[in-house]
């Protein structure tokens, strides 16, 4: 296989070098995702398109400017978002900002700065940004978060495009704010925005995303309203069952799927707002059998990783291919746990391992995409590090 972290031989050389647990990136597969990503953005568009990296999926410094090389924009969702991507070079007008909730300091600090845009969640925010730019004597560009009321068809958890869901706005009411606009003087409506969830593998999806998104083009084009932009977020899904399969991104299908079904303007320029889909596979948690145990019921399999470390399975029931690093016969199923003191702390149940033994080395793939980000130090534990090769 040409990436190392899918060699087992390199991988058990560097668990040896390296304490564990840690997670190790693979920049080599980064770069080949980042190279294709912008192939098929050429080859599968016909539109002008800017995909911005979500910072949230990973702030790895190396990563981060690996990823500004291949001329990515950043899409933030705080202040300390915006000032990490200043900070790591990239210019104001590379970011967009979104959220339900931001600050009145991250918005004036943010205008100040100004970014391309603010994607707007609400009325009341639209109002915030409206007055905090009157203030500043500035003008805020924004784009409106709709709310389609799409099924993701995606784990409950990370979907975000359905009525019941606390981000953007129904249709109707983004209707009612742009028959208002001449009240918000210090507003410049640029586009609409739409993130409808995470992890999202039934490309149909987006197939009904285009459909609606032209649909509401069109509608504000009738009532005279031209838009610049459309920001089509994100979600794009991996293989999280045989990453070595799949270890770069389907941007082919998923850009195809979109330019078919968009009826806009071929002038409008596209947005993206891409994380998972960009850093998932490079990355892997290593990791090392502290002990084995068995119940009436159950072979245990302890690791010195925790659900500190990774938070995926424990929050989302997130499954992770997981593998025993060694040449064996014999196989049988394990629940492969942390050592945190919560029921929670399960990385896999009954699943087929090389029978594992105290100080045998493990690998939990496709660990890129919110894994640092969310690790913590619950129960004193050290901060988790971070390598890239
Ligand atoms: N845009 C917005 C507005 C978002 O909220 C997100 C992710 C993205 C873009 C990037 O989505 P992606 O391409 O990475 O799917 N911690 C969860 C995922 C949470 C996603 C949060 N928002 C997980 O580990 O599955």
């Amino acid at each position: 296989m040409q990436y190392h972290i899918f060699n087992d031989d390199w991988l058990l050389d560097k668990l040896y070098k390296l304490d564990t647990p840690c997670y190790v990136y693979d920049s080599k597969l980064l770069e080949d995702n980042l190279a294709n990503l912008n192939l098929q953005i050429r080859n599968c568009l016909d539109y002008q398109a800017v995909v911005h990296y979500a910072l949230k999926a990973n702030d790895n410094q190396e990563l981060f400017t690996i990823i500004k090389k291949h001329n990515l924009g950043v899409d933030c969702v705080s202040g300390g978002e915006v000032e990490y991507a200043r900070r790591a070079g990239f210019s104001a007008s590379d970011i967009v900002f979104a959220g339900v909730g931001k600050t009145d300091n991250e918005i004036i600090q943010a205008l100040k700065q100004k970014i391309y845009c603010f994607n707007v969640e609400s009325q009341q925010e639209l109002e915030v940004i409206n007055q905090l730019a009157a203030q500043e004597g500035l003008i805020a560009s924004i784009m409106l978060r709709v709310n389609p009321d799409i099924d993701a068809k995606t784990h409950k958890s990370i979907s975000t495009g359905k009525y019941d869901n606390k981000f953007g706005m129904p249709f109707s009411q983004i209707i009612d704010i742009v028959n208002n606009l001449r009240n918000y003087l210090n507003i410049k409506l640029i586009g609409l925005h739409y993130h409808i969830g995470s992890q999202i593998c039934d490309l149909s999806v987006y197939k009904e995303l285009a459909l609606v998104v032209s649909k509401h083009y069109q509608k504000l084009e009738s009532y005279g309203v031209i838009l610049s932009d459309l920001n089509l977020g994100g979600g794009l899904g991996v293989n999280y069952s045989e990453p070595e399969i799949n270890p770069l991104s389907n941007f082919a299908d998923y850009f195809s799927i979109l330019n078919k079904n968009l009826t806009i303007n071929k002038n409008i320029i596209l947005h993206f707002e891409l994380g998972r889909s960009i850093v998932a596979q490079c990355g892997v948690l290593l990791s090392s059998v502290l002990y084995t145990k068995q119940t009436s019921h159950t072979k245990f399999v302890i690791l010195d990783a925790g659900m500190n470390d990774l938070m995926r399975p424990a929050l989302y029931n997130a499954s992770h291919k997981i593998k025993v690093l060694k040449q064996s016969d014999i196989y049988d199923y394990y629940d492969v746990v942390g050592p945190i003191c919560e029921s929670t702390d399960i990385f896999a149940k009954q699943v087929k391992l090389a029978s594992p033994v105290r100080g045998d080395k493990v690998v939990i793939y496709t660990t890129g995409a919110y894994g640092y980000v969310l690790a913590n130090t619950y129960n004193k534990r050290d901060k988790i590090r971070e390598y890239v090769y």
